[in-house]
C-alpha cells in the first residue's frame, strides 16, 4: 500500500511517518520511505548522518537530462526501474528514497523532475507486504494530481490547533477533489480524547499521538525519532491509522 503523510509544517508529518515505518518493519513489511519535501528531513529523522543521506533526484540534473529529456522535449514516461535500487539508503531495516519536492517550482527543469518523480512513484512496489509512506511538503500548494494518483491513501497531520486544522481541511478536500478518498485526520501533541473544532471537510479522526517525552528529550542531541520509550502508545496510535485505511478493504494483513 502506498500512503502520504501530508498537513502543515512542523505538525509532525516527518516524526508520524518514521513511527509508521518503523511499526510496519517491525511487524515484517517491507517499508520504503520516500522524501517528497523540498527541505529533505526523513533522513535525519532515521538517525542518518549527512554524509550517508542521498542527494534529493530532482537536484541529479545529469540523471533528469538523461532519462527525461529537457530542452522543449520530454518523456512522460521515464525509465525508472532501476532507481530504487541506485539511489536508495538504508535505515533502521527501511529504505530511504530522497526525491526533493514533487511538485517542483519554477527553474528550467521542474517540470522535467516532475515527471521523474511521479513515474518513480507509480513504479514502486505494488506485492504484499510491501509499503510506501511519501513524507510531503507542507500545505496544500504542491499537491497536485501527480502525488495523488500515485498513492492509495493520506494520512493528514495536525496538532489541536485551529491554523492546522484549517491546513488538513484544505489539504484534505483538495486530494478530495482529486480522487483520494481514503483518508484519516491524526492529531499530533493532543492528549487523548481532546476535543478539537470539528470544521468541515476533515477527514475521520484515526488516532491522537500525546506529546513524546522521549522525542523531546533527544531532541538536542539528535534529529531521530527511532526507538522512542513511548513504543506502546505509538504502536496503538499505528495500528489505529492503519486500520481506519483499510476500512472497506479487508484486513490490512499485517
Ligand atoms: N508527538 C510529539 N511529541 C514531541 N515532539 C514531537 C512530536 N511530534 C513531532 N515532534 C517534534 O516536532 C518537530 C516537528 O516535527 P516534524 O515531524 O519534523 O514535523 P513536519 O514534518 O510536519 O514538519 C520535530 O522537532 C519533532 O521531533
Ligand atoms: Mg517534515
Amino acid at each position: 500500500m502506498k500512503l502520504a503523510v501530508a498537513g502543515k509544517g512542523g505538525v509532525g508529518k516527518t516524526t508520524l511517518t518514521v513511527l509508521l515505518g518503523e511499526y510496519l518493519t517491525r511487524h515484517g513489511q517491507e517499508v520504503w520511505l520516500v522524501d517528497a519535501d523540498s527541505s529533505p528531513c526523513l533522513g535525519p529523522a532515521l538517525g542518518l548522518s549527512s554524509d550517508e543521506i542521498p542527494t534529493p533526484l530532482v537536484a541529479d540534473t545529469e540523471l533528469i537530462r538523461e532519462r527525461v529529456g529537457g530542452d522543449g522535449f520530454i518523456r512522460l514516461n521515464p525509465e525508472v526501474g532501476d532507481l530504487p535500487e541506485r539511489f536508495h539508503a538504508k535505515a533502521a531495516g527501511m529504505n530511504l528514497l530522497v526525491m526533493g519536492s514533487v511538485a517542483g517550482a519554477g527553474g528550467g527543469c521542474a517540470c522535467a523532475a516532475n515527471a521523474l518523480v511521479k513515474s518513480l512513484l507509480g513504479h514502486l512496489l505494488e506485492e504484499r507486504r510491501q509499503w510506501v509512506l511519501v513524507d510531503l511538503e507542507a500545505g496544500v500548494e504542491h499537491l497536485g494530481r501527480g502525488t495523488v494518483e500515485s498513492v492509495d491513501g493520506l494520512v493528514v497531520v495536525s496538532e489541536p490547533s485551529l491554523r492546522g486544522l484549517e491546513t488538513a481541511a484544505n489539504v484534505s478536500r483538495l486530494a478530495y477533489d482529486l480522487g483520494l478518498q481514503r483518508q484519516v485526520l491524526v492529531l499530533n501533541r493532543a492528549a487523548p480524547g481532546a476535543e478539537f473544532p470539528a470544521l468541515s471537510d476533515l477527514p475521520p479522526l484515526a488516532a491522537a499521538l500525546p506529546r513524546l517525552a522521549s522525542l523531546e528529550a533527544r531532541q538536542l542531541a539528535s534529529a531521530s525519532a527511532l526507538g522512542l520509550a513511548e513504543r506502546e502508545l505509538i504502536d496503538q496510535a499505528c495500528s489505529a491509522i492503519l486500520s481506519a485505511l483499510a476500512n472497506g478493504r479487508g484486513n490490512l494483513d499485517l
